[in-house]
């Protein structure tokens, strides 16, 4: 089946401090496909955040596989899986983490040059998505002196560029007013459909959770239909 992208087997998680134990995530189990829009919901402290770090090899489970193209992800090295994270995979949090002391352009390089692209051709690469994202006006701008929604469009410029397979976004619209936050998701459906990108998004808004192809819901750790 080469339109599945990714699968997700088994997963288990626990945290443990000290003699207590917190069983997190339980019995994972789905199927991602390749383009695929694919929203995650669920309460505060149900466990979205603990999956999505498993997904992005942030974290590792318990238990469980994580297969891409007929190979398990989590038996992956920490040079493959940083490798695999730099080239397949797109990150964009609720809070935009880009580096304060650098501009839009330089944040969406960055990924570039640790990938080894040459600088011109970076700069290049970065400005032609930040111009496609609507901010070919604030190249040169630092994340300080843009809005919050501009700053998520870098954010997601950055997770773009390298063209990854998957993006994963963790409540990106989940620090805007809910005008922006439209726009800001409307762009995100754009880019899946113009890059053929596959895309997982926890979010809290039911609404823009029905405009995706497919919904998770986790409670207390699993899924539920
Ligand atoms: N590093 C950690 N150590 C211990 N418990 C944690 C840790 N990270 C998360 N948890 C617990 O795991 C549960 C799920 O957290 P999280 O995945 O952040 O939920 P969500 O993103 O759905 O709000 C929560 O009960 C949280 O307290
Ligand atoms: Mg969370």
């Amino acid at each position: 089946m080469t339109d599945v992208l990714m699968q997700a087997r088994q997963i288990g998680k626990s945290y443990q401090d000290g003699k207590v134990t917190t069983p997190v995530l339980h019995d994972i189990n789905f199927d991602l496909k390749v383009a695929e829009m694919l929203a995650v919901v669920g309460s505060s402290g149900s466990g979205k955040s603990t999956l999505m770090h498993i997904l992005g090899l942030l974290d590792r489970p318990d238990s469980g596989e994580l297969i891409c193209n007929g190979t398990n992800l989590l038996d992956l090295n920490r040079k493959q899986a940083a490798q695999y994270r730099n080239a397949q995979l797109g990150f964009v949090y609720q809070f935009h983490h880009l580096l304060s002391e650098f501009s839009a352009l330089e944040n969406v390089c960055m990924p570039l040059l640790i990938g080894g692209e040459q600088p011109q051709r970076a700069k290049q690469r970065a400005g032609d998505i930040l111009e496609r994202v609507g901010l070919a006006h604030r190249l040169s701008h630092r994340p300080a002196e843009l809005s919050g929604g501009e700053r998520q469009r870098v954010a997601i410029a950055r997770a773009v560029v390298n063209e990854p397979k998957l993006v994963l976004a963790d409540e990106p619209t989940g620090n805007l007013d809910q005008t922006t936050g439209a726009e800001v998701f409307a762009l995100l459906l754009e880019l899946n459909q113009k890059l053929n990108t596959s895309f997982v998004i926890v979010t809290h808004d039911l609404q823009l959770a029905t405009q995706m192809d497919r919904t998770l819901t986790l409670q207390h750790g699993q899924l539920i239909s």
